[in-house]
Parts: C-alpha cells; structure tokens; sequence
C-alpha cells in the first residue's frame, strides 16, 4: 500500500577523513541526527570522492570509512530511521556518473568555485585529472541518484548543489519528449493534476531539481583560534576522552587583550568564548560574559566550564563509539543493510534514467 503523505526524502554524504572532530560533528552530523526523524533519510560515506584528491595514496580508506560509520551511528544516526551506506557498495552512483557526463559541459564544472580553490590550496597533490574535475558531477550523481526534495549541507557545498540543480534541468529538458510508457504515463498524469490543482503542483521529471537546506553550522573554532580543521591540528575529537578534552582546552588562545589575571577580556573576541556559545547554556554564558569582561573569573576557571559543557555533548557519544569499536561485525552489518536498501532505491531512478536515454 503506497504511503498516503509520504515524508519528503533528504540526502547527504561526507567525504572519509577518518575519526570526526567537533566541526564535522556539529556542521553537519548534529543536523542530520535531527532530521532522521521527520523525513526519509539517506546518509553515506563518500568513499569515492576520496580517491579524487587521495588516489595516489587511498591506504586506509576502508579504515577511515569505518571510522567515519562508527562516528555516524555514535553520535545517534540509527539505521531504523535513516538508510547509511557508502558509495562504492552502491554501483549506480558510478553509471549515473557516467550517463550525467555526456550531457555536462566542460565549462560548468571549470566554473565551479572549489575546483581552482582546491587545485591551490592542494598544490602537493597533481589534481589535473578527470576525475577531480569531475568530483561536483559525481556529486551530483549521489544526489540524483534518490531523487531527494533536499539536501542538507553548509555553505561551502551550495555551488555543487546549485550544478546538481543546472544538470537535473539539462536532463530533464533533453529527455523529456522521448515518449517511454513511464514517461508518458507520469506526464499525463502531471498535465491532469495541473488542470485541477494548478501549476508546480507536481514534480514528474525523472530527475526533480533537489533543494539545499542550509544547515547551520556554527563558526568553530580549533584551539589555536582558526577555523576546526585537521589540516591545522587543532582539532578536539569526537573520541576523545574527558581528560584529553580538560588538557586540549587549557593550551586554547583566548582574548589576546588578557594578559594578566587583573585584564578585563570579551568573548566576542575569545575562541573560548565562541565554544561556549555553542555548548554552553545560557545561565552559563551569562557567568562567562559577566566574569570575562570584569575580570573577575580567570581564563583557566573559564575553560574548565567550556571544557565541562563539551564533555557532557560528547560523552555519550564517545561511550557508544566504544561499544561500536567493540563489535565492528555490527557496524559492518548495518553498513552492508543500508547498501541492500540504497541499491534497491537506486535502481528504481536507473530504471527510468536508462529507459529515457534508451538504455532501457
Ligand atoms: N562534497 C561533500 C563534502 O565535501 C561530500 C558529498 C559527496 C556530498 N556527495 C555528496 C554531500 C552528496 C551532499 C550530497 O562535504
Ligand atoms: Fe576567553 Fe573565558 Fe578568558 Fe574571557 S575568561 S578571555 S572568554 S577564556
């Protein structure tokens, strides 16, 4: 029986880095936890995506991609509301891939903003190949692939969504007047539904245009002051222990202004600061802003309480990665269920895809 008042469907992916820091965890699997519960889910592993920068030296990756399934399931992803699988145990993305090439002009992906930016920022690496020019088409193919209504990521991915959008029309436009009974069918079917409840009513193309939904991700900052990155080294792990987590923040840059005990500091300006308004309550951030800019609490007392607020956000996660690490069958099986029904919901696009192009 179909579902009278289907949930709209929501996909996302994260490239395999290896065990998650603060910054991943809050820029996008903190969101994706509390989307699980209201829409039809997919989450992956972008396994393949790795190799585009990494090929020469893709050692690890199985390893850095059950990290990252452990991270996935710690932080409370549950494979009862959500589909988690990783890319390469779904072939389709790979032929989507490949069908979306033909029709995706050389100059829409020399366009895309992380292409040069990535190519100069990772000038240790020859990334004048196919396939990293290629990384936002294979994007897209992961994305198209579900048909999603969204797809939630942060800022720095809208451009690859925005040319999923652009190859979706291109797509559509090219294929739609190819009359398979599919098609057919879902275009009388659109033009009825028009005739009575109006325009954008219904969405019938093979290849509906997804929406980004703009997960907030907080500014966060690593412990020398720059942006969370494990390029930096700077990172607070989601596995790391309370004791590591007490000892990372008392090496933390705070308030240059506050260079004696006596020196009153701001918050706005403090990377602690910017933690505490990220895991901290309210109550406490009043403390801390009252302390700071009277100088009536000193920096080390300040960070234990930012360091108390972000143990008590990733303590149970860290006791679940435990258990996960414990019995990595379990973390495999998942992995291999989550395929199996992403496989399923793959072939019924490729179904129409390869009709409509005639592959069929
Ligand atoms: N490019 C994304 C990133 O670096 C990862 C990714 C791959 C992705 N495929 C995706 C994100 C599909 C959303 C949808 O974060
Ligand atoms: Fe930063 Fe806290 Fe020190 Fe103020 S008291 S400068 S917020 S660490």
């Amino acid at each position: 029986m179909s579902d009278p008042n289907p949930r709209k469907r929501v996909l996302s992916g994260m490239r395999p880095t290896g065990r998650l820091h603060l910054g991943n965890y809050m820029g996008a699997l903190y969101n994706w936890v509390r989307l699980q519960d209201e829409y039809e889910c997919y989450f992956f592993i972008a396994d393949i995506h790795a190799l585009t920068t990494d090929y020469a030296d893709p050692g690890d990756l199985s390893d850095k991609s059950f990290q990252v399934a452990v991270d996935f399931l710690s932080a409370g992803l549950d494979p009862e509301k959500c589909v988690i699988f990783r890319q390469s145990a779904v072939p389709a993305h790979s032929e989507l891939h490949t069908l979306l090439s033909m029709i995706t002009p050389l100059g829409w992906l020399e366009r895309v903003p992380t292409y040069k930016d990535q190519q100069e920022q990772l000038r240790e690496k020859d990334l004048n190949t196919y396939g990293f020019l290629g990384y936002p088409l294979l994007q897209s193919a992961d994305i198209l692939l579900y048909q999603p209504d969204f797809v939630p990521v942060g800022q720095d991915q809208v451009a690859h969504v925005e040319l999923t959008r652009e190859v979706a029309r291109r797509f559509n436009q090219l294929y739609s007047s190819a009359e398979t009974p599919e098609v057919a069918a879902a275009k009388s079917d659109k033009e009825k539904i028009k005739a009575e409840v109006g325009d954008n009513a219904i969405e019938a193309e093979i290849l509906p245009e997804p929406k980004v939904l703009l997960t907030p991700s907080p500014k966060l900052p690593g412990l020398d002051g720059r942006k969370m990155s494990k390029s930096y080294g700077n990172t607070i792990m989601l596995s790391d222990a309370p004791d590591d987590i007490r000892k990372k923040l008392k090496t933390m840059v705070t308030d240059s202004a506050r260079v004696r005990r006596t020196d009153p500091g701001n918050p706005d300006v403090c990377p602690v600061g910017d933690l505490h308004k990220v895991f901290s309550n309210k109550e406490k951030i009043e403390k801390v802003y009252a302390g700071c800019t009277t100088a009536s609490i000193g920096c080390i007392e300040c960070k234990g309480w930012c360091a108390d607020s972000i143990i008590e956000e990733i303590e149970p996660i860290r006791i679940r990665r435990a258990e996960l690490e414990a019995n990595p069958e379990r973390v495999y099986q998942i992995l291999a269920d989550g395929a199996e029904r992403a496989r399923a919901r793959a072939a019924e696009t490729m179904q129409q895809v390869r009709s409509v192009i005639g592959l069929g």
